[in-house]
């Protein structure tokens, strides 16, 4: 057998590894044995605390609807950024992280080199057809080496991966339905982004792409 006969087979393992940097993956298809049990402990959530359009502190909104679970969710509005323990729309404290949640971070992180990681955040957005993220860090989290793990669900996306500048040049990896991206380490600050999501259906899903980011905030 040759070697290029290797590669095609690797190729089409729907669960190949893709190395995007030295401490960043792309982990083809780890989240669709769990897809299930994800959505329907997303539903839950967000029966609790709903998906909502946010304002950034200068007052643009975002273009991806958001929520979170866990002990601390993600806010932005006309008062700043920040990590709160409970969502600001409801008064009540986020909805537990569900265990299939964090099985599935930890196993991610591990593959991408990174043991022992206790999620303790998820945000989620929920992108329709037009939405985007614009490139940005993360970096209200106390941790700048702990890892992001990053779950992409629904409609396909263009995912940037760029720099340690906002005008540095930015990789782009298309993201399908079950495909994990986590990155960590020497590239925790570097800015990502989405581009505009393209109109589609996605047979689970529908008009929209979902993406869970999984997170130690504290
Ligand atoms: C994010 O950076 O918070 C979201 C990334 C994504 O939707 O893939
Ligand atoms: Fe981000």
């Amino acid at each position: 057998m040759s070697l290029d006969l290797f590669a095609e087979d690797d190729l089409q393992q729907p669960t190949r590894v893709e190395r995007i940097s030295e401490q960043a993956f792309v982990l083809r298809g780890h989240a669709l044995p769990q897809v299930d049990e994800l959505l329907t402990a997303l539903a839950n959530i967000l029966n609790c605390a709903p998906l909502r359009q946010m304002q950034t502190p200068a007052g643009f909104a975002l273009s991806a609807r958001l929520s979170s679970c866990g002990d601390w969710g993600w806010y932005t509005d006309r008062n700043g950024y920040r990590y709160s323990a409970t969502d600001p729309l409801t008064a009540q404290p986020w909805p537990a992280m569900p265990v299939a949640f964090l099985a599935l971070a930890r196993a991610a992180a591990s593959t991408a080199g990174f043991e022992d990681f206790v999620p303790d955040a998820c945000l989620i957005n929920a992108y329709a057809p037009g939405a985007k993220m614009s490139l940005h860090q993360d970096k209200d989290e106390r941790s700048c080496t702990a890892p992001i793990v990053s779950v992409s669900l629904g409609l396909p996306a263009v995912f940037q991966f760029g720099g340690f500048q906002r005008n540095a040049p930015a990789q782009r990896v298309s993201l399908f339905h079950g495909d994990i991206v986590v990155w960590g380490g020497v590239d925790r600050l570097r800015y990502h982004g989405v581009l505009p999501i393209q109109p589609g259906h996605h047979p689970l899903l529908g008009e929209q792409r979902i993406n869970l980011t999984l997170r130690k905030a504290r």
